[in-house]
């Protein structure tokens, strides 16, 4: 399998300073409970290994090391330096280091044995793997292999609103607030334009389903958002 040098590198490695406060305004606050549902997903099977895939600044590793008891042991993984250093920064504020570990690695070569965790949690970063992304099939194998079997992949990620108006309004909104606002806020177009195109134009809620029962997934449920704005999907191996 031919694998593609790090794909959107570049704009994951161009991060501007107010990254979280531009997602929180997008999102008008909703991001982090939507994380926080995502967790409480992950956690609902007691696992004891936890990856947070993607991590970015860390939001979601830390609530799961927030919330899991002190058995648990999380690592968050990501490919951009300027990401994993914010998110050290922030697991350094509110002490988690016994529990927490952040590590630079692609998803498209997981530095992982064979099923070595029990969960595997991602937010807002499927899309990147999986929205015209040549890796896209290496990046899922990757992901069953290292999944225990019987363990959880809880992805939150952004989605179709079933209802025609609500589809029509929502890819309006990305296409103007968030396309013009987050190019004003973080000086970086191309990365915005990546963002609305790619949120328009992703998979319907059945779609991702049928994508992960393709690669190796027994059963897949989904938990709507916002009129299906954003979806969390709960994948068993
Ligand atoms: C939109 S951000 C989401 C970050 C974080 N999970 C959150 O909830 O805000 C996408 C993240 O995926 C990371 N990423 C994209 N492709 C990757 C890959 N192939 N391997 C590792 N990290 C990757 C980027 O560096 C970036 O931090």
């Amino acid at each position: 399998m031919v694998i593609e040098k790090k794909p959107l590198h570049s704009i994951f490695t161009a991060v501007p300073d107010r990254y979280d406060l531009i997602n929180r305004i997008f999102t008008w606050g909703q991001d982090a409970k939507w994380r926080l549902k995502t967790a409480r997903l992950c956690l609902s099977t007691q696992p004891v290994k936890i990856l947070d895939l993607c991590c970015g600044t860390g939001d979601l590793a830390i609530t799961l090391a927030q919330l899991a008891p002190s058995s648990a042991q999380v690592v968050g993984l990501d490919y951009s330096p300027p990401m994993l250093e914010k998110a050290t920064a922030k697991a350094a504020r509110v002490q988690l280091k016994a529990k927490l570990d952040f590590i630079h690695g692609d998803v498209g070569d997981l530095p992982f044995p064979d099923e070595y965790f029990d969960c595997i949690g991602i937010s807002f970063a499927f899309r990147n793997l999986t929205y015209k992304n040549p890796n896209t099939p290496r990046y899922l194998s990757e992901i069953v292999r290292v999944l225990k079997n019987g363990g959880q992949f809880v992805i939150v990620e952004s989605s179709q609103p079933p209802n025609k108006l609500f589809r029509i309004l929502d890819h309006f909104y990305l296409r103007t607030f968030v396309r013009w606002m987050g190019t004003y806020l973080s000086k970086n177009k191309a990365a915005y334009v990546y963002l609305t195109e790619s949120a328009s134009k992703f998979y319907t809620a059945e779609e991702l389903s049928d994508l992960l029962a393709q690669s190796g997934f027994n059963a897949v449920t989904v938990k709507r958002l916002l009129f299906g704005a954003t979806a969390i999907h709960v994948a068993i191996k």
